[in-house]
């Protein structure tokens, strides 16, 4: 099948904010005495923001209310927030606006799969929100990656194939929501998702969008 779609996550792959989202919930956690450290944040990386709160108190063998539990998320996104308020291109992960670029002039469509409600700001104060014909975030998916809800929508809305599209991800979450859509997938600098990936590279200065598409076509 031909590839011509690219779906990009954005969270530690278009953009260095997967530290801010690790940053907030330690924050959130060390505050209410609950265990977590950078082994565990592995397990929430790509997840939404509810069920990653769930994730952290099954870690602990705690349970809260539904009220409590959107409490705790409301107070990890102000942290969250506060982070993304200062962020600038800067923080664009290398190579990634020329990859972008390079996909998009040999006609690959290109879309934002990503699981933050946060999305739309970050691509505005990055300047990225040009570089995508769809744009899927938190705002309009109700179930989690591992689900493949969001690249599928993704795919939807640049009128293709899930086969004819390839998902870029630094999460297991994503990397088995892309295959559970049908998608083929490469694994986006972090080490950890390495053998789960039809490709991997360590960051996008290492690849040009042609190569990625006979690699995983
Ligand atoms: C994903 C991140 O992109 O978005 C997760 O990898 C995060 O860590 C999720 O929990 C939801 O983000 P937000 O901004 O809606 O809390
Ligand atoms: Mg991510």
């Amino acid at each position: 099948m031909m590839i011509k779609g690219f779906i990009f996550d954005l969270d530690g792959v278009l953009v260095d904010t997967a530290k801010y989202h690790y940053l907030a919930w330690k924050k959130l956690a060390d505050e209410m005495g609950l265990h977590f450290n950078i082994r565990d944040n592995e397990l929430l990386k790509g997840v939404s923001r509810e069920r990653s709160f769930e994730i952290i108190l099954e870690l602990n063998g705690k349970e809260m209310s539904r009220e409590e539990i959107q409490e705790c998320c409301t107070r990890k996104n102000g942290f969250y927030v506060d982070f993304i308020s200062r962020i600038t291109p800067e923080e664009i992960l290398p190579g990634a606006r020329e990859f972008l670029t390079d996909a998009r002039s040999k006609g690959i469509r290109t879309a934002l799969g990503s699981a933050s409600k946060n999305a739309g700001i970050i691509l505005e104060r990055t300047g990225l929100l040009p570089f995508f014909d769809a744009v899927i975030d938190g705002t309009k998916v109700s179930l989690a990656k591992p689900n493949p809800e969001v690249f599928l929508k993704g795919a939807e809305e640049l009128k293709l194939l899930p086969e004819e599209c390839v998902v870029f991800e630094d999460s297991m979450a994503g990397i088995v929501a892309a295959h559970n859509g049908g998608m083929k997938t490469v694994g986006v600098g972090n080490r950890e998702v390495e053998g789960c990936c039809d490709a991997f590279i360590a960051s996008f200065t290492e690849m040009t969008a042609p190569v990625i598409v006979k690699k995983v076509g």
